[in-house]
């Protein structure tokens, strides 16, 4: 079981190399139960072996594989409520009035995992927003682990995921059962749509966006990597744009590309000017 201290090493080596995503040294079981399976699929009978075949021939394949299973893919729906608030009360409203001649809205989720935060928005237009009905409105989500993708893309949640984040009225009114299972309904999957993108790799092509969130992934990458991502996602945006970061990452930008606003209780993000 398990590999060597400087194996483990390498293997951090590899996630920060393909993901930037930092891996704490006290969180070497992770490797274990991670990558277990992707030993296996290999055609390795454990950990060490992963590592040995890596170290032979660096696939690239294997390479991505091993920072796509180190993700942290915690996410629920409505998370944290309060960004989904300012997006009600305040963000929405004011891209309404400045959409009505264009009337389109484009909506980024950089880092959605398996998909809650794009549906929730999804959900939250339908429900506060009806005037959009008619409107070109795009709710696009990339994340780096094409595990979780398929999970968005699919659009099926497990009881305990509902569980989360949901009132029994949205559940009936947005999702249709199926035994154990949830399915998104097709009003709400059909304003998103999900793709493969590497935040620390140069982005595919994308619309210009009015709203990205950028939630709970930030706090995983070092300094730089931040600094980079917030200056990629700057140029993804309208000038009249916002960004929603994670509650434990609202100091994280030192990059002065944006000025903070404080509404509902949580604070978003507004491109500077000729940043
Ligand atoms: C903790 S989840 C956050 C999900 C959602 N934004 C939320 O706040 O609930 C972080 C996500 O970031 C993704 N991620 C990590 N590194 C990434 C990278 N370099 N590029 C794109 N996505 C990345 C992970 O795969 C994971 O799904």
């Amino acid at each position: 079981m398990g590999c060597s201290d400087t194996d483990y090493a390498y293997l951090r080596e590899i996630v920060l190399s393909q993901s930037a995503n930092l891996i704490d040294p006290s969180r070497n079981a992770l490797f274990d139960m991670r990558l277990t399976p992707i030993a296996r699929l290999a055609g390795a009978s454990n950990l060490q072996g992963l590592v040995d075949l890596l170290k032979t021939d660096q696939p690239a394949h294997l390479r991505r594989a091993v920072a796509e299973a180190m993700t942290i893919n915690e996410t629920s729906f409505f998370r944290d409520v309060r960004p989904f608030e300012a997006l009600r009360k305040t963000i929405l409203p004011r891209l309404i009035a400045e959409h009505a001649g264009d009337r389109t809205l484009r909506i980024w989720c950089a880092a959605c995992s398996t998909g809650q935060e794009a549906y929730s928005i999804g959900m939250l237009i339908l429900e506060e927003f009806p005037e959009l009905a008619d409107w070109d409105v795009r709710i696009v989500g990339t994340d780096i682990s094409r595990q979780v993708l398929e999970v968005a893309q699919k659009g099926w949640y497990r009881r305990a995921e509902v569980a989360r984040g949901l009132s029994t009225r949205l559940l009936a009114e947005y999702f249709e059962r199926h035994g154990e299972e949830w399915e998104i309904s097709p009003r709400v999957k059909t304003m998103c749509e999900f793709f493969f993108a590497n935040l620390c790799a140069p982005l595919p092509k994308l619309p210009v966006f009015d709203v990205v969130l950028l939630r709970n992934v930030l706090l995983y990458f070092p300094e730089q990597d931040r600094s980079c991502v917030l200056s990629d996602v700057y140029r993804q945006m309208r000038s009249s744009g916002y960004l929603m970061l994670g509650n434990a990452e609202q100091a994280e930008d030192s990059t002065n590309l944006f000025e903070m606003e404080f509404a509902q209780e949580t604070y978003f993000y507004r491109p500077v000017e000729g940043g």
